[in-house]
């Protein structure tokens, strides 16, 4: 092992300087290629008469080809996560200079999952539930993101730095805490290998999504008391409906429980309309809700003397202004009996 190491530093420290300004030029400079895919790529010299020039690679390797001005790396089919081609150039000055061309070998995912380890049931609303995205024989790591949606919005994202070139098998965690809205929807993940603008764009691969049940206490649509008056000839309708899951159970206190039993409906119409204060509760296995409905009553006597006073009042003031109308206008909107004569200013009014 010493022995290896020792060798190591000894060609390093004989291996000729890569000097700056390499006078080859790689085309194209870098490569990202799928496992098994074919590979071209030339090295070019731009001084006219090098000595030589060669590909060294585990696979494709050219060896050196003299007064070359052009090499070529081939390869049919890629089959290598962590080749480090080099091209060098040998100059007239007995100096070398290599360069490395950058190859990212890359491979799809076999699979990408939501993990069936913890069996999704119905999740209590605001607590958390740890959902798992595995995705299988992808590589490399470092160019994989994971994307979590729900419905289409991007809830989370995330990706590992580890590097490893050949593949792997991965698992991202996210700790989902759905809210009621978040009911009956779907959530997904998606993993995608990104190799940047002049990479291949390579389409993400997607889980199945899967709908999450939030179950939650009831909560009441208009939460407020209602207050309702009770005015002669109208049936109350008091609304008590709640949303909750699983759906809400009613239950409802006349104010009179003895003179009067309610159903349990999220909606009554009293058939025995009592002044007081009705009570309903709505609840299910997660908690219950009260809503409270004020009936006043208005004195129904009061109410029908006021009506015929009102009435007679009216009646009165229209006779005061039909007299003053007709006064003036000349009997032409009186009520012409034969008897009267057009014209006549001092016609009194039909009193
Ligand atoms: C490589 O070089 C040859 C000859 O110079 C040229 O015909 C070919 O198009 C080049 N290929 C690429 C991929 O640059
Ligand atoms: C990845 O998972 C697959 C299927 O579960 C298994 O066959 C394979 O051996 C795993 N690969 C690694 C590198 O663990
Ligand atoms: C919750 O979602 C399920 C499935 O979509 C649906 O059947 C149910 O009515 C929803 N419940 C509520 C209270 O929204
Ligand atoms: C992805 O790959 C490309 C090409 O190999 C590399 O330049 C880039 O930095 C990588 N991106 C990330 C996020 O690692």
């Amino acid at each position: 092992m010493t022995r290896l190491f020792i060798f190591c530093g000894f060609i390093a420290f004989i291996g000729q300087p890569v000097s700056r300004s390499c006078p080859i030029q790689l085309s194209p400079p870098r490569v990202v290629v799928r496992y098994g895919d074919p590979v071209f790529v030339n090295c070019t010299s731009s001084v006219t008469q090098p000595e030589g020039m060669g590909w060294e690679s585990s696979y494709g390797g050219t060896g050196l080809k003299e007064h070359a001005t052009s090499v070529s790396w081939e390869v049919e089919s890629l089959k290598d996560w962590e080749i480090a081609p080099k091209c060098f150039i040998n100059l007239q000055d007995d100096t070398q200079c290599i360069e490395e061309l950058p190859v990212t070998v890359y491979k799809m995912p076999d699979s990408v999952s939501l993990s069936q380890s913890s069996e999704m049931g119905p999740i209590l609303e605001g607590t958390e539930h740890r959902m798992q995205c595995d995705i299988i024989d992808v590589a490399p790591v470092k160019n994989l993101s994971v994307i979590w949606y729900k419905e289409d919005e991007i809830i989370h994202t995330e990706s590992d730095d580890i590097v490893i070139a050949s593949p792997v098998n991965l698992s991202f965690v996210y700790n989902l805490r759905p809210q009621r809205g978040d009911n009956g929807t779907f959530i997904w993940c998606s993993a995608k290998l990104d190799f940047g603008p002049s990479g291949p764009n390579l389409p993400a691969t997607l889980s199945k999504s899967r709908e999450i049940i939030v179950l939650y206490p009831p909560a009441f649509i208009q939460p407020e008391t209602e207050t309702v008056n009770l005015s002669a000839g109208n049936k109350i309708i008091l609304n008590c409906t709640a949303v909750g899951n699983p759906m809400p159970a009613y239950s409802w206190q006349s104010p009179n429980p003895t003179l009067q039993k309610m159903e349990n409906e999220a909606v009554v119409t009293p058939s025995l309309q009592l002044p007081g204060t009705y009570t309903c509760t709505a609840s299910n296995a997660y908690g219950s809700t009260t809503k409270l409905f004020i009936i006043t009553e208005t004195p129904r006597n009061r109410t029908a003397l006021a009506a015929i006073v009102g009435v007679f009042v009216a009646l009165g003031v229209l006779l005061f202004i039909g007299g003053i109308v007709f006064g003036t206008k000349e009997g032409t909107f009186s009520f012409s009996k034969g008897g009267y004569i057009r014209g006549q200013s001092t016609a009194p009014g039909p009193v």
